[in-house]
């Protein structure tokens, strides 16, 4: 087996789908036969063990602090997928804790196929890290106007930490008057990675605490998580064959530590010195006209458009 890939599921918004993708993710590429470990990174609202049915003694707290060894707090799920969660006591964090990620998703890497890496809400040194940390960044949006804006966020911070974003979700597509997926990936700038419609079987299957995948494999949610599996998977192939191309970029991502994570907390400030009312997931009254694609012809997503308009 060669290094696994670092993947952080990643968008700013609270409630979009992060846990929900970095967990179905992980089932479908364990049943395509690929290893997966999915680490839970949101620290201060930890819920992934709410989606599965596991009562963990040890968590990613312990591995931070030096109490437990990072083999202690991986729970099996499925054959060949592990989950790494975070502890649910609002314990205070500081920066060396945070630092100490680096070192654990990089014992982690040569273990598994896929490491996931299910981030946080917000924009803060928790969130901006794992964006540096990880080999690749996948977006997760609904396509719901202050979801896509915060998405866009996120991608500016990822570009600013060096990170590589290799596409977009968007999850609960469907639903409302959204324009398209492919036209919400233009506006991000970014390649459409894969839709997951709006699926009732998602609230199911959590409410017995299964993912949707194992739940009801043949459900639209499952389907569509299967398919970007299968895809994750064929992209991974496709860069190995062109490896030696672009070998040096190791040099520059995935080190961590303490300068990185410093970094990120200069970014956060920066960002929201700049934008104090924007930064945090909060949501800015809509408009329309701000989220142009710059075409001539184009004014905005038209769902955004409020009564009178
Ligand atoms: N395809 C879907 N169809 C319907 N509901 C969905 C779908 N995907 C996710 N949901 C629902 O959206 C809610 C939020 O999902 P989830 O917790 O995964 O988001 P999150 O981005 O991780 O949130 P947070 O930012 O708080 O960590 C959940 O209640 C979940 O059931
Ligand atoms: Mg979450």
């Amino acid at each position: 087996m060669g290094e696994g890939r670092v993947i952080a599921v990643a968008g700013a918004k609270g409630g979009v789908g992060k846990t929900t993708t970095a967990i179905n993710l992980g089932v479908s590429l364990a049943q395509t036969g690929q290893t997966v470990a999915v680490v839970e990174l949101d620290l201060a609202m930890a819920n992934i063990i709410d989606f599965l049915q596991f009562e963990p003694d040890r968590t990613l707290h312990d591995v931070l602090s030096g109490t437990a060894p990072t083999t202690e707090a991986l729970y099996p799920i499925d054959d060949r997928m592990h989950v790494l969660p975070s502890g649910t006591e609002l314990a205070g964090f500081n920066a060396i804790n945070v630092a100490a990620l680096a070192p654990v998703i990089r014992s982690l890497r040569p273990a598994y196929d896929f490491v996931l890496l299910d981030t946080a809400a917000g924009v803060s040194p928790e969130t901006i890290y794992p964006l540096r940390l990880a080999d690749e960044v996948l977006i997760v949006s609904t396509p719901r106007v202050a979801a896509i804006r915060d998405a866009k966020k996120t991608i500016e911070l990822a570009n600013r930490v060096n990170g590589e974003v290799m596409g977009a979700v968007f999850v609960r597509a469907g639903s409302g008057r959204a324009p398209p997926p492919e036209r919400l990936a233009t506006f991000l700038e970014t390649d459409l990675v894969g839709v997951v419609p709006e699926d009732g079987t998602v609230a199911a299957a959590q409410d017995m605490s299964e993912p949707v995948c194992l739940f009801d494999p043949d459900s639209p949610a499952a389907t569509a998580y299967q398919e970007i599996a299968d895809s994750l998977v064929l992209t991974g192939a496709a860069s190995e064959a062109d490896e030696t191309s672009d070998a040096d970029d190791d040099t520059v991502l995935g080190m961590g530590g303490v300068a990185d994570l410093q970094n990120a907390e200069k970014i956060v400030k920066n960002a929201a010195d700049a934008d104090p009312d924007g930064m945090n997931g909060a949501t800015k009254p809509l408009d329309g006209n701000e989220l142009s694609t710059g075409d001539p012809d184009d004014n905005g997503f038209e769902f955004v458009k409020r009564k009178g308009e």
